[in-house]
Formats: structure tokens, sequence, C-alpha cells
């Protein structure tokens, strides 16, 4: 079986500020340094980026940003383009999380096409899929996921999927205090996984790496990463502390 590397996701949502987010950036540094065994990217704000970016430019740590517009430039008020984040050394974008699918209504169609837009300026795409407890609870769990990951990859081709992750973030979970269990994650981390093999092949089906997200914390992290299909985390308020980000890590490497 193929061996996939572990990536460990800190996204940090609309938290910390200038001071207190290079503080925790140096103290993610820290402990990707000592932990080799996995790859650890940082979602910060925006307006951070450039700051984060200098304490972290020399260590295993990269960066990534929560959003951007896909559109080369022009007027888009309030929005950032790609390339002004590669300007940033941001190199990791994600796309689909479930506050911008529930809270800023984005569609389907537009996550395809910032999808399609970041894979062609060569960044990582972590796309995010995820059920509500509403769809959980009446038996549609792997009809709403699958359709996203059937939707969000509709552009994608067979050799750009290296640059593809995917985050499982049953949406129930997320700052919820309630994970799934590991059990019931990897069932559903498995079907994305056949799915991957009907759309592509045997090969990206093992080789994509695919994230929980969900109320992960240093106690709960061993257990879902012995799962065989789970690849790592994609983390909200657990990577607002460099103590149990740090923890995490460690748990997955
Ligand atoms: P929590 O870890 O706070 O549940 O957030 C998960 C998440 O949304 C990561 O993208």
């Amino acid at each position: 079986m193929m061996q996939r590397r572990p990536i460990i996701g800190g996204n940090w949502k609309m938290n910390t500020n200038l001071e207190t987010g290079m503080a925790l950036a140096s103290q993610v540094a820290d402990a990707a340094s000592t932990a080799k065994g996995c790859d650890v990217v940082i979602y910060p704000p925006f307006p951070a980026l450039q700051a984060i970016d200098s304490v972290i430019s020399s260590s295993p740590v990269t960066l990534g940003a929560q959003n951007f517009w896909p559109e080369d430039c022009g007027a888009f008020t309030g929005e950032v383009s790609c390339e002004m984040l590669t300007d940033l050394c941001v190199t990791s974008l994600l796309i689909g999380h479930s506050e911008r699918r529930h809270v800023l209504h984005e569609s389907d169609v537009l996550i395809a096409k910032k999808v399609d837009f970041a894979i062609r300026m060569d960044f990582q795409v972590v796309l995010c899929v995820g059920e509500t407890l509403v769809q959980r609870e009446a038996g549609n769990t792997l009809e709403i996921v699958l359709g996203q990951v059937q939707s969000g990859l509709e552009s994608v081709k067979h050799d750009s999927m290296k640059n593809i992750v995917i985050a499982y973030e049953p949406v129930w979970a997320i700052g919820t205090g309630k994970t799934a269990s590991a059990e019931d994650a990897q069932a559903v981390h498995s079907a994305i996984r056949q799915e991957l093999a009907s759309r592509y092949d045997d090969d990206v089906a093992s080789s994509t790496r695919i994230q929980y997200g969900g109320s992960v914390k240093p106690d709960n992290a061993k257990e879902l990463f012995a799962c065989s299909d789970i690849d790592g985390a994609l983390v909200g308020g657990a990577a607002l502390s460099g103590e149990s980000f740090a923890a995490i890590i460690e748990a997955a490497c």
C-alpha cells in the first residue's frame, strides 16, 4: 500500500492579530522543525501573511491562504488574487470550506471555478467537503460529500491531482467540540478514495491525501490518524494554541 505523507493544516480563520499571529507562527515553526514525518501548513488571515512568512521562511512550515478570487485582476473590490498571494509566498489555498459554503454562500459552481483557477496557477488546493447535521441524520452523508468531491474536481485532470488535498470536515463537527468517531470518519474517507479510483484510477486514489477536520484536538488526533484512509488534519480552534497544534503535529509524524 502506498505510504502517504500526512499533512497538518492550521486554519486560523478570522483570529489572531499581528503580534499574536507572529508568536504563534514561531511556535509552529519550532514544532515542525523537530517533526520531520509530515507536512505542516498554516492559513493565517490575509493581513498577517507577509509578516508570518518572514517568521516561517527558514522552517519547514508552508504558507497558505484561506480564500482568493478566481480572476487575474480587475474590479473586484475587497478581493485578493492568486498573483498577490504568490508574491507573499503562499503556496496552498483552502477552497470550499464549510464557512464559505454556508456563511458566505459560495456555490458548487464558484468552488469548481476556484479549484480550476488555483490549479492552473500551480497552487496546492485543499478542497474542503462535508455534510451538515440535517444531511447526516437524513442518511445523505455520502451523497452530499461525494457530490461535492465530483463537482469540486470537475475540471481537474489526472496529472493535476498531485496538487489536490481533500479535507473531509463534517459541518456539525466544526467548532462544536463534537468529533466524528474514528470509524465514521474512516468510512467517509474510504468512500472518497473509492470515488477517486472510479473517477481517475488506483494510483490517484492511493496517492491523494485526505485530511479530517472538525474539533481535532491532541486527545483525539492519534485515534483519527491511526485510520488507514486519514492522512492528517485540518485544524481550527486547536491550531490557535502553539502547544496543542504542536501535539497534533507530533501525533501525525
Ligand atoms: P475546529 O477544529 O475548530 O472544529 O475547525 C475545523 C475547521 O474548520 C478547520 O478548517
